[in-house]
């Protein structure tokens, strides 16, 4: 309930029983006394309408990218145990998805395969009639306009679960750019609008501009994973995309959480090798590092809010401990001012929800 008044510092909510302080008899006044001064930041926070009028981040279902997950099979349309609310499809299933995303208004997706048979070499990830290339398939056939975005790694497809080739029990960087190379060709042919290596090997993102150019695929988008940390914000995404390694852990590809010139160096490097647009990964702990790509490269940052940020929160709400929602918008408003351009959230489509009915205080 508002209170009217004339005098700043009293205008608060404020329930009618509550106690006037201010009329105690002898009640110092440093209002009267005059030693506040007139600088008073609260008066932008006093309304609602106020607030949004010179609120500085807005965050809008434009910039969100929903990520799903791919499986096979047909019919299938299964919850993801430790990411409630997200599903496993068939590819069968995607073109009726994607028109659900679609009418949210979400812009684009983001695809994620899980194997049938896992090799060596990962062959399945880039075979013509694998999971992810019928699902852009199904998808541009529904809903041509939607984005489709492809994840671009082996971990899902490999027998160990590493995102790159193993030669004499090593991940060898080359022979894992071929696989890329030929991952992200097979997404193009079948009809992706945007690739996305997520291995971190080196000279991955000039390997597949090169091959993409040459087989007539110059049209096609690179979103580079170029700081992707070896995190432990991962785990509920293994175990829904079936890729832990079976053995070590991705250190040697992915970067060290503590190195924050190792990303710049690792953008500048996809951005000179023809990256259209980067990415940071996770979000929240690496914010810093989101405001330093920004400070630095002109391209468009993505930040992927991953499925430990998300599941975390998710898990709390479930408890009672926080609002979902509110900690939802919190934490995508935090990315957006730290300086990313899109976010890719599994809350993409509650989002949506959200912001239609002027979700924000
Ligand atoms: C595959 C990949 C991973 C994620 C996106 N692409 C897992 C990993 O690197 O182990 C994580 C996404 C998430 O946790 O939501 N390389």
């Amino acid at each position: 309930m508002w209170h009217a008044c004339s005098d700043l510092t009293e205008c608060e909510p404020r329930a009618p029983d509550v106690h006037d302080v201010a009329s105690e008899p002898g009640k110092i006044s440093v209002t009267k006394m005059g030693i506040i001064g007139s600088q008073r930041p609260r008066r932008l926070r006093r309304t609602s309408a106020i607030r949004r009028l010179v609120r500085e981040t807005r965050l809008s279902i434009d910039q969100l990218l929903y990520p799903m997950f791919v499986v096979p099979g047909s019919g299938v349309e299964d919850e993801i145990g430790s990411m409630p609310g997200q599903f496993h499809r068939s590819a069968d299933r995607m073109g009726d998805s994607a028109r659900a995303v679609e009418a949210l208004g979400i812009q684009g997706v983001l695809l994620f395969g899980r194997s049938a048979t896992k090799s060596p070499d990962g062959s399945e990830a880039s075979d013509h009639d694998g999971v992810v290339q019928r699902a852009i398939e199904q998808i541009k056939r529904a809903a041509p306009e939607l984005i489709v975005c492809t994840d671009v790694c082996l971990c899902a497809y490999t027998d160990h679960g590493h995102c790159g080739v193993l030669h004499r029990g090593m991940i060898d960087n080359d022979l894992s750019v071929s696989r890329m190379v030929e991952v992200a060709l097979s997404h193009a042919q079948a009809g992706a609008d945007i690739v996305a290596p997520s291995d971190m090997m080196d000279g991955r993102v000039g390997a597949i501009r090169t091959v993409l150019d040459a087989e007539g695929f110059g049209s096609i988008s690179i979103m580079a994973y170029a700081a992707k940390y070896a995190s432990a914000f991962y785990g509920p995404f293994r175990e829904a995309s079936d890729s832990a390694p079976l053995f070590g852990d991705r250190h040697t590809y992915q970067l060290d959480p503590a190195n924050v010139r190792e990303a710049i160096r690792e953008v500048g490097l996809d951005v000179a090798e023809g990256a259209d647009m980067v990415m940071v990964k996770p979000a929240l702990p690496y914010l810093d590092v989101v405001a330093r790509v920004r400070a630095t490269y002109d391209v468009p940052i993505a930040a992927y809010l991953v499925s430990g940020e998300f599941a975390a929160i998710k898990a709390a709400a479930a408890r009672g401990w926080l609002n979902e929602e509110d900690a939802a918008l919190e934490a995508l408003t935090s990315i957006s001012r730290a300086g990313a351009d899109v976010i890719i959230t599994y809350w993409a489509p509650d989002v949506a929800v959200w912001l239609d009915k002027g979700s924000g205080s």
